[in-house]
């Protein structure tokens, strides 16, 4: 049986320590969870098996023998592959442009082009019910939402022919039925004797997934333990402490006012993604967007945000009659958006911890700045980092040198100052560990407390069915269902997002 040991393995930034003499021992033909909460280190250690992070100091042995990775083409030749957390296709080039460009060097690089083409092809159709049927080899990534990128990402890794596969956070932006069609895959991959390092935040995907797992807090481990003997509330001590363990997975509370005028209607809204699209969000509530995902979710967050104009209906804010064209008019009304995609629209990513939290979006700084002293928005950002415990070194440390989760984190704490009405929310939690994602829950639920109307996506079933009073479904830009309530169970929100009466399949097992 071929192994994969790390050993020893140190990593500092300044005075961050990311790891702290980690461990991590890989056998051929398992699948081995990673985990720990946001900034514990486990990217750092993926990315020191990949040869993309230079370690301090660490021991790598394959099957006894010791090799060295000093950059990503070490990794490679030691069949060594890795789907990063954040992702790495180029948008402008095509979806087999982009395949093709991840096999360089790589062990698929030694196929002739014909043989290389052929494969490309097998693998795309094998993962086209991930995809949907309009993707093809000649689709600009730049046309795909986030999971279809991330299916495509594990894609370009397979092509590789690894024998150890490191997948950091690769389904973190999957709807479920993509999650179970990489699964599938993964599982062939084993039986095949691959080794796999398996990171996600969702806990249900690792127990289904992985047979052993290894737990990292602050750079260090804390136990590597065989699943089948774990019980998922040891789990989560193991990952976040006693204390914090007290607070994941509360019930359901709704805070919807009963009997309230509409805070925020839409009638026969369309614009780009999506069309005809009428709804009430009241005070106090909390709803959900279901349905499989790319289906106009996030076009209608946009839209309602004034960032994706509407071509067609009405939008209207307390009864009256509202044009939201740009970000600053939706702003002013009240209505704050959290972006999926922290890269793009979320966070400036060379900016400072502080400026991202006391900075709602250019068009909105002004708007702050009236409420908000320079003096102030120190302290206000520091209250901020606390109470969402955002780990950071300084608040004056870029942006980009927090870990995913904590970049999420920074995201959702800018909005907190600005009191708005409405706050739109695209899939937040993605990356997110239990402990921020209860976190996360609290400051819905706090906000709801106060009146605020929640619209919210989500590429995670699990979340629907506990943050949510009420789930519109989507398809193809239309809510073609809804859920209230009790009728919010993964059964009614699978069968609901495929469009078919009942579903009896669950997780794979
Ligand atoms: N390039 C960098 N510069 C400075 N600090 C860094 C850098 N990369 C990581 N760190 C720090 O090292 C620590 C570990 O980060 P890492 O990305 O390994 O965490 P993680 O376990 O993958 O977290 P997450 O679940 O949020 O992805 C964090 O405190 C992070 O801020
Ligand atoms: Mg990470």
């Amino acid at each position: 049986m071929a192994t994969l040991e790390i050993t020893g393995a140190s990593k500092r930034y300044g005075g961050v320590r990311a790891l702290d003499n980690a461990h991590l021992k890989l056998k051929s033909g398992e699948v081995h969870g990673l985990l720990g909460p946001n900034g514990s280190g486990k990217s750092t250690l993926n990315k020191i098996i990949s040869g993309a992070v230079n370690p301090d100091a660490v021991t790598i042995e394959l099957d006894g023998s010791p090799i060295t990775i000093n950059r990503p083409l070490d990794a490679h030749k030691h069949g060594i592959a890795s789907v990063y957390q954040h992702l790495s296709l180029v948008p402008h080039l095509t979806v087999e442009q982009n395949l093709v460009l991840g096999t360089e060097a790589a062990v698929a690089g030694f196929l002739s082009p014909r043989k290389q083409r052929q494969r490309i092809h097998e693998i795309l159709e094998r993962l086209e019910p991930g995809l949907g049927p309009r993707v093809r080899p000649d689709t600009k990534v730049s046309r795909l939402g986030p999971g279809q990128r991330q299916v495509i990402e594990f894609g370009k890794a397979w092509l590789k022919a690894p024998r150890f596969l490191v997948l950091d956070e690769a389904t973190a932006s999957m709807h479920r039925d993509q999650v179970q069609l990489v699964f599938d895959v993964v599982r062939e991959m084993t039986a095949e004797d691959i080794g796999v390092v398996f990171v996600s935040h969702r806990m249900e995907e690792v127990l289904t997934l992985c047979q052993r797992a290894t737990i990292l807090r602050n750079g260090l481990n804390i136990d590597t333990v065989e699943l089948e003997n774990t019980t998922d509330s040891e789990l989560v001590r193991l990952m976040v402490g006693d204390e914090l363990a007290e607070r994941v997975g509360s019930a359901h509370v709704t805070n919807r006012v009963e009997g309230s005028t509409a805070v925020l209607t839409t009638e026969n809204l369309s614009a780009e993604g999506i069309s005809d699209v009428s709804l009430e969000l009241h005070p106090g509530e909390v709803v959900g967007l279901g349905g499989l995902q790319g289906q106009g979710q996030s076009d209608l967050l946009l839209s309602l945000f004034g960032a994706n104009p509407a071509t067609g209906g009405r939008i209207t804010m307390d009864g009256a009659p509202v044009s939201l064209r740009r970000p600053r008019r939706s702003i002013r009304a009240g209505i704050a958006l959290v972006p999926g995609d922290r890269g793009d629209e979320g966070l400036y990513a060379k900016r400072s911890i502080q400026e991202n939290i006391s900075t709602v979006s250019l068009a909105g700084r002004s708007l702050l700045r009236t409420f908000l002293s320079m003096g102030k928005e120190r302290s206000v950002a520091r209250e901020q980092v606390k109470a969402m415990s955002i780990k950071i070194g300084s608040l004056d440390h870029p942006v980009s040198s927090l870990s995913g989760g904590n970049q999420q984190k920074v995201v959702i704490a800018k909005w907190l100052p600005a009191n708005p009405k409405v706050v739109l929310l695209d899939d937040p939690t993605k990356g997110v560990d239990v402990g921020a994602k209860a976190e996360i829950y609290s400051i819905v639920r706090a906000l709801t407390e106060q009146g605020v109307a929640v619209l919210f996506n989500s590429s995670d079933d699990i979340e629907l069915e506990e943050l949510a009073d009420r789930v519109l479904v989507m398809y193809e830009g239309n809510i073609v269902d809804e859920l209230v309530g009790e009728q919010i169970t993964h059964s009614a929100l699978v069968a609901a997002a495929l469009r078919v009466d009942e579903d009896p399949e669950e997780m794979p097992a």
